[in-house]
């Protein structure tokens, strides 16, 4: 396994819609590498998620992983380490949730960010196996997080009040007390 470069905000690859994979593309040896790479870059960097075209690939594949040791979410619910490719993304709720968004794409920096707080999410998984699966709170962010990475989106394009984007110091300093507010 390797750790790969992760593109940063800027380079035209995360701007670009990703290609749908088909079930037998998954299951060659070049895919499963793609997918192990990716997540042991993701370790590497602590991140929750990583899609491919944060890696130069422009393939609808992203994996998530939070671990409630991670350093960055201490306090946030565990996921297992998840693969989804080609996703399909239904909001179940009106609600939304604010939650600070990182991104290894755009490095030391953190937005105010509202979604949907439940989701369900339907994709393929390593193997290519249809998978459905619901997501409530930061889980689901980081499902639409990743997701957006596919369609060329960042989470700065979703930010609504830009005194609400800072680096990390000043979020630190100034903004710690401020995330997790509901919209309405
Ligand atoms: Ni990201």
């Amino acid at each position: 396994m390797s750790i790969l470069k992760v593109a940063q905000m800027g380079h035209p690859i995360l701007r670009e819609v990703a290609k749908k994979i088909s079930e037998k593309e998954i299951n060659t040896p070049r895919i499963q590498q793609l997918i192990d790479d990716m997540i042991e870059t993701m370790r590497e960097y602590d991140g929750v998620g990583l899609a491919a075209p944060q890696v130069h690939e422009g393939l609808q594949i992203a994996v998530m992983e939070i671990a409630s040791e991670n350093p960055r979410y201490p306090d946030e619910d565990a996921v297992p380490t998840t693969i989804f490719i080609n996703p399909v993304i239904t909001p179940l709720t009106e609600e939304t949730m604010g939650i600070w968004e990182g991104c290894l794409s755009v490095k030391g920096m953190r937005g105010l960010v509202f979604r949907p707080n439940h989701i369900r999410l339907e994709a393929l998984d390593r193997r290519g196996k249809k998978i459905s699966t619901e997501y409530k709170g930061f889980p689901a962010v980081a499902v639409q997080h990743e997701t957006d990475h596919l369609f060329g989106k960042l989470f700065i394009d979703r930010i609504t009040d830009f005194s609400k984007l800072a680096f990390m110091d000043e979020y630190k300093k100034y903004h710690l007390d401020d995330g997790e507010s509901d919209l309405e």
